[in-house]
Formats: structure tokens, C-alpha cells, sequence
């Protein structure tokens, strides 16, 4: 019989690796993948596109369940849509990264948001990699494995800033602000912050190659799977 869906969850500030890695798991051991920032970003995108104030937290909470957001899982070819649009270049502009911090702080989103996210996780029979601040503490905290990655500040804004490269004006002092200030806000807020969940497996990556990380965790999933 095929071994049952195992689901990993990787949590983490913004700039340690989370994406690339998750990706590079999920593609090595053939399972669904989840980017659940892009979701956030995506209802950001929504939220700024109909001239709604992010700050606004009561109009955001309104307007939560309006969006109709679509995530593809396939690791080689993550997509999303909003409202049938392909939201795959807007949602990683600064503008969305700016804001995004303040929309996923209103409960009502966060309660749509898992929803879809864990609806997803379901679905996934061959099993699925989710990334984002929350998963192994709020959204899927019976995961086989959460993984918790961290860096130091100036590791995640070199990283950052050479991922903006040509894309955007980078500067490292900047991204390093900019960064700093997201991970406040997503630590910071009421409804499940950003947290280590107490079964977590924290990986440092400072000094670890993105290639080290990613073998760090398929070992990591690879005993899970044996030990079950
Ligand atoms: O991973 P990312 O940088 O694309 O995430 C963008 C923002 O989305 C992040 O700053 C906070 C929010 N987010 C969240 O609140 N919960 C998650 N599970 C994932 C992201």
C-alpha cells in the first residue's frame, strides 16, 4: 500500500530560505506544496485593487471573504489566481509587501485564509509541504513535521536584496528595515503570530548553503516517514 500523506509544515520569518526550501522538499519527495504568504499577498493585491484601506481594519474584515483566491500546488509550477486573475507578479511587488503585514493582522482574514489553507491540506493525498507563520502552531498543528527556520537579520536582508536585484531598487539597509518591521507586526499581532510551535525542529540557516537546508529537512521527513 502507498505510505499515507505525510504533511509538513515550515514556518519561519521572512528571508530563511522558507520558499526555496519548501519548494525543493516538496519536488524531492513528490508531494503538493503550499506558499501560504502568497495567499496573504494575494489578498493584499485584492484589498489595494478595489481602493480598500489597509489600515482599515474594519473594512478589511468586511471585505474578507469577497476574494476568490486559487492556489495551484504543484512544486515546479506554484501558481495563484484572484478572482480568476493570475496574481503571480503583483503580489511581489513592494507596494503588496508594504501592506501585507497589516491585512493578515485582522482576524476575519486569517479565518478565511486558514480555511482555504487547510481545505488544501486535505485535498493533498500524496501529501503536502505548507509554508508560512503559523502553520504548525494554528493551521495544521497535527503536521507530521513542522520545521522552524531562522537566520540573523543581516543573513535574511542579504538574501532578500539579492532576490529584489533588478527588480526593484534594493538597499540592504533598507530591505533590512523593511524586514524587521514585517517580522515585528507578524510576531506582534493578536491572532496567531508568528511562533515556534513546542514540537518544532528549529534550523538555524546562517551559516547553512540553501542546499544544506534542504537536505537537513528531507532527512527530517525521511524519518519521520520510517518511524510511522
Ligand atoms: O512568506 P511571505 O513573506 O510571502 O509572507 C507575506 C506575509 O504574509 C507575512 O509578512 C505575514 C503574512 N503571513 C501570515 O500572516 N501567515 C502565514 N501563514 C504566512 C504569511
Amino acid at each position: 500500500t502507498a505510505p499515507a500523506a505525510v504533511i509538513v509544515a515550515i514556518d519561519g520569518p521572512a528571508g530563511t530560505g522558507k520558499s526555496s526550501t519548501s519548494r525543493s522538499v516538496a519536488t524531492q519527495l513528490g508531494l503538493s506544496y503550499l506558499d501560504t504568504g502568497a495567499q496573504y499577498r494575494a489578498i493584499t493585491w485584492w484589498m489595494i485593487s478595489n481602493g480598500i484601506d489597509v489600515q482599515d481594519s474594519a473594512a478589511v474584515a468586511t471585505a474578507a471573504d469577497k476574494p476568490v483566491i486559487v492556489s495551484g500546488t504543484d512544486a515546479s509550477n506554484p501558481t495563484i489566481t484572484v478572482d480568476g486573475v493570475d496574481a503571480s507578479g503583483p503580489i511581489r511587488t513592494q507596494e503588496v509587501t508594504a501592506r501585507v503585514s497589516a491585512v493578515s493582522a485582522v482576524p476575519e482574514v486569517r479565518t478565511v485564509i486558514t480555511e482555504l489553507q487547510r481545505s488544501i491540506a486535505a485535498g493533498a493525498g500524496n501529501g503536502i509541504v505548507v509554508e508560512g507563520r503559523d502553520i504548525g502552531t494554528t493551521v495544521l498543528p497535527d503536521a507530521d513535521l513542522k520545521v522552524f527556520l531562522t537566520a540573523s537579520p543581516e543573513a535574511r536582508a542579504a538574501r532578500r536584496s539579492g532576490e529584489l536585484k533588478g527588480k526593484e531598487a534594493t538597499d540592504l539597509a533598507a530591505t533590512r528595515e523593511a524586514l524587521i518591521k514585517r517580522d515585528a507586526i507578524d510576531s506582534g499581532r493578536k491572532t496567531s503570530p508568528l511562533a515556534k510551535a513546542a514540537d518544532a525542529v528549529e534550523v538555524d540557516t546562517t551559516d547553512l548553503t540553501l542546499q544544506q537546508v534542504i537536505e537537513c529537512v528531507v532527512t527530517l521527513v525521511e524519518e519521520k516517514r520510517a518511524a510511522r
